[in-house]
């Protein structure tokens, strides 16, 4: 229907659209009217409310985006795009991925050497290994403050507890493609760091044995471990991490996003459904009429810059809605201009870091050669500070699975509705104190340690391995 109005401009005359638009024409304009063009863009160009709408509803990317978004969600300091610069990390990490992969044979006599080849004998191959392991690092550290972003502004709490647990899973999955991912170089460093991490999972009570001969399959760190890694890194875990971003990113549009909506209230949860489902003018659902609600889905056009997707919803539903202060703005351009600067932004930052410093690449690995120190990478070696204190079952196992189980199930008993800090003080002071724990067993065990996991301060010498 609206592609036969774009042929016979009826949308221009049709009473929908202001009547400003000149007839297409023009070489460009002739295309954008033929019919390949308008079977794959299904909706004309129009800079209208409309316009935006039907183009949102009919095109898979940008309908990962609701038409419109409350104009707070706009502000940097809602989210500082954390959430949305970790998948543009994400998308690099598969780009660069997919290219090291052309290269790379999975096998204890050739990796090592594929490394080298890729910094000598393949085009721009030093650069997307470089890239690839920046973006790396960036997507941990990133997820960490996208988590801690997500704590302090309350967001975990009704109606978005399942998403907070679905994030402990992206954490995870995180963390285990860098852990994966850091031994296939198969050099000293990703070989020992690996055996001090695998070494943990031994510790684990009854499981341990049967755990690490999952993972490294065999008495030590060999071939079949670096099978599995591989496996690991280019499938079960790329797998899991789509599904769940999948859940992840819909479950944000559908929970709405925890701002404070103009009119409604705090974080109102009603409110932010109206906001981000496919309604185009959550300020209008009082006038729809109830007569007779299509069964199918059907886009309903209507007079002024009301766009709606009924069908789906109920009568009473579509009824009973108050009528709201419109707190919105279309996504397109406001939001989506953002991200792609954003985008660009990231993108910028890991070639930056890419051409500044070189992934390393120590000598081959050598089972017989335990390099001192030998450090986990460095988001695990915060653990390894913890087990240089405490006994290997506390530190190594029941802390940070503690932790961990602690922080999955904390929107369930976290009761205090209250978002702002001053009414969440206990719940803030001990977040904060893990938070800072964490982050001093980090820093003094990438920095401060050196051969025997003695005190060595940085500026003597630096023991920090990336
Ligand atoms: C691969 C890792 C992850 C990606 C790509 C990702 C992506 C996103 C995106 C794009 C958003 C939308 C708003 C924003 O930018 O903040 C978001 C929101 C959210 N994320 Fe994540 N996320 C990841 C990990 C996590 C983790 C680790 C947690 C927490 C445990 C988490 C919990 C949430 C919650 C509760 C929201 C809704 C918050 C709101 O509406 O303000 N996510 N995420």
């Amino acid at each position: 229907m609206i592609d036969q109005e774009a042929e016979s401009g009826e949308h221009l005359r049709d009473g929908l659209e202001p009547d400003v638009y000149p007839v297409p024409e023009g070489r460009w304009q002739r295309l954008k009217r033929t019919e390949i063009w308008r079977s794959v863009f299904r909706h004309p160009q129009l800079d209208t409310p409309r316009g935006r709408a039907l183009q949102g509803f009919s095109n898979v990317f940008l309908h990962i985006y609701p038409v419109k978004v409350p104009r707070r969600v706009l502000r940097l300091r809602y989210s500082w795009r954390l959430g949305y610069i970790a998948a543009v990390l994400f998308t690099i990490l598969v780009v660069t991925g997919v290219y090291l992969m052309f290269f790379y044979t999975p096998s204890v006599t050739s990796a090592y050497g594929d490394m080298q080849q890729l910094r000598t004998g393949i085009g721009f191959g030093q650069l997307v290994r470089n890239v690839h392991r920046w973006s790396a690092h960036l997507m941990v550290l990133v997820v960490v403050l996208h988590l801690v972003r997500v704590f302090f502004a309350g967001a975990y709490k009704r109606p978005r507890q399942f998403n907070w647990v679905i994030g402990i899973g992206l954490f995870a999955i995180t963390l285990g493609f860098s852990f994966t991912g850091y031994l296939l170089p198969w050099d000293q460093l990703s070989y020992w760091a690996v055996t001090v991490g695998t070494n943990l999972v031994s510790y684990v009570p009854l499981f341990g044995g049967v755990l690490t001969d999952v993972l490294i399959g065999g008495p030590q760190i060999g071939q079949a471990t670096l099978l599995r890694f591989y496996a690991l890194h280019v499938a079960v875990l790329p797998v899991a991490i789509a599904l769940l971003l999948m859940v992840h990113i819909w479950r944000v549009r559908k929970d709405g996003f925890a701002v404070r909506r103009g009119g409604v209230g705090a974080f109102a949860e009603g409110a932010t459904d109206r906001a981000n489902s496919d309604v185009a003018d959550p300020s209008a659902t009082g006038t729809i009429t109830t007569a007779a609600l299509p069964a199918a889905t059907a886009l309903a056009l209507e007079s002024g810059d009301r766009v709606r997707l009924l069908g789906v919803v109920d009568r009473e539903s579509v009824t009973a809605e108050e009528r709201l202060t419109d707190d919105t703005v279309f996504a397109w351009p406001h939001l989506i201009v953002r991200h792609v600067v954003v985008g660009l932004g990231t993108i910028a930052t890991v070639l930056a870091l890419g051409v500044a410093f070189a992934a390393p690449l120590r000598d081959i690995a050598n089972p017989n050669l335990t390099p001192e120190p030998a450090k986990a990478p460095w988001y695990f070696v915060g653990l390894q500070e913890l087990l240089s204190h405490f006994d290997p079952l506390v530190a190594g196992i029941f802390v940070p699975a503690g932790v961990l189980l602690t922080l999955t199930f904390l929107p369930y008993f976290d009761h205090n509705p209250a978002t702002e800090s001053k009414y969440r003080r206990v719940a803030i002071s001990i977040f904060a104190t893990i938070l800072v724990i964490a982050l001093v067993l980090t820093v003094i065990g990438a920095l401060f340690r050196g051969p025997g996991w003695k005190f060595v301060p940085p500026w003597q010498h630096s023991y920090l391995e990336m």
